[in-house]
């Protein structure tokens, strides 16, 4: 079996901890189960370019015990998790090729590594799987059935793709269900990217003031969680509508321009590129931190930072690089990748559940019909959704009403008024 990871003999704590992990993910313990049965992914190989941590430990596990041949590498060079590649390679016979803190070059030669496998099902977190297919080795797309995305960059990306007729096979925008996005990228990104900061620097957030650039699912559940720390929250957005419902969810909303020298600490969760760059560098404060939630290291310009910075940047803790603009520090936590992976454990498992339960349902969903699709970006069967959520419900134990037949028929009519 081929793989590349950081050290094999880390897979006995790796194997406790995806165990650890397990224990919180019972909507994807019972998806497993049934396929162990049913095999529905009989005699595929899936690629699967996600981060390499616990929980996709168990959503790889589930293909697997569905029939899947399954290959894996990292979305992300510092998102790894090493002890969980190599149980992955010692204990599940899958092939990893992954290690934290890879170099770029060595992130896509493990990506070419997973490709010349020939997969015939896609998973991607960001879509640099499906990139690299379409791109540098188109000629091998024919070979794939089908895919999975599992983040609003990646569906952005894939739907780019469709709009320029490039996209070759049917994919499914997993983010886009809503038992994905309204709690993955809400209470995961919220509570792990505070993770991610607070392990990097141990700061005490109440009484600090914490600038939220962007308010999309992942932004609003890090403002409610900043606030919820005790910190003073200001939103930057350019959305109106989005603008509008931080100001009436009790945010303070400012352009970056404003924010920039009043924060303390900055996290970008826009998913566009020079969010923070040199004119906010310039004005902030002795100390800012800045960190970055959103899925590539495009969102503060590292770039302009290190033109502007007097001298070198120092690592002044672990993950945290410190710059000096105009004499003032100015600390990069994880060098502007995704905080909640790079510094912390990514979302907690029982987030998770729900997004790789849908990641598994919808490659049985895809296998399934792939002959019937025809090169598009999907969305999840709305029935996928509610199941999951139905699923999720009844692991954690919590029961809810059920329509009586009087309340069916009101809403089923139109006469009935005042
Ligand atoms: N994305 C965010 N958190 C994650 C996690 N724990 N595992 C995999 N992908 C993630």
């Amino acid at each position: 079996m081929e793989f590349d990871i950081a050290d094999p003999k880390l897979s006995g704590l790796g194997r406790q901890r995806i165990a650890w992990a397990d224990s919180n993910m019972g909507v994807l313990a019972s998806i497993k189960e049934r396929f162990a049965k049913e095999k529905p992914l009989d005699g595929i190989t899936v690629a699967a370019c996600l981060h390499i941590t616990t929980e996709t430990a168990n959503l790889l596990r589930t293909l697997k015990a569905g029939g899947a041949t399954v290959l894996a590498c990292a979305s992300n060079p510092l998102s790894t998790q090493d002890d969980v590649a190599a149980s992955l390679v010692e204990h599940e016979e899958i092939s990893v090729f992954a290690i934290k803190g890879e170099s770029s070059e060595v992130y896509y030669q493990h990506i070419d590594s997973v490709l010349d496998m020939m997969p015939q099902m896609t998973m991607d977190d960001g879509c640099d799987l499906v990139s690299r297919l379409h791109t540098l080795r188109s000629d091998q797309t024919s070979s794939v059935i089908a895919g999975t995305e599992e983040t609003t960059t990646g569906v952005i990306r894939l739907r780019a793709m469709e709009a320029e007729n490039a996209l070759r096979f049917p994919i499914v925008a997993v983010n886009d269900a809503d038992t994905k996005h309204m709690f993955d990228n809400r209470y995961g990104t919220g509570q792990s990217t505070l993770d991610g900061i607070i392990r990097a620097t141990n700061i005490l957030l109440a009484g600090k003031i914490f600038v939220v650039a962007g308010y999309g699912y992942c932004g609003k559940g890090l403002a409610s969680r900043a606030r919820g720390m005790g910190a003073q929250v200001i939103v930057t957005e350019i959305d109106p509508l989005r603008a509008l419902e931080a100001v009436m969810d009790g945010f303070r909303v400012e352009p970056m321009d404003q924010a920039a020298s009043e924060g303390d600490i900055f996290v970008t969760v826009t998913g566009n590129r020079d969010v923070l760059r040199s004119e906010h560098f310039k004005v902030m404060k002795d100390g800012a931190i800045l960190a970055n939630s959103g899925h590539f290291d495009i969102e503060i310009d590292l770039k302009s930072l290190s033109d502007i910075s007097e001298g070198n940047s120092n690592e002044i803790r672990p993950f945290v690089q410190e710059h000096r603009v105009g004499g003032k520090r100015i600390l990069v936590i994880a060098q502007g990748r995704l905080v909640n992976l790079a510094a912390a454990e990514g979302h907690p498992a029982s987030v998770m559940d729900m997004s790789f339960a849908n990641q598994a349902l919808a490659a049985e969903w895809v296998a399934k019909n792939a002959s019937n699709l025809k090169p598009k970006v999907y969305n999840v069967p709305a029935e996928i959704d509610r199941e999951i959520a139905r699923l999720k419900l009844e692991s954690i134990g919590t029961q809810i009403d059920r329509l009586t037949p009087a309340q069916e028929e009101y809403l089923a009519s139109w006469t009935t008024g005042t």
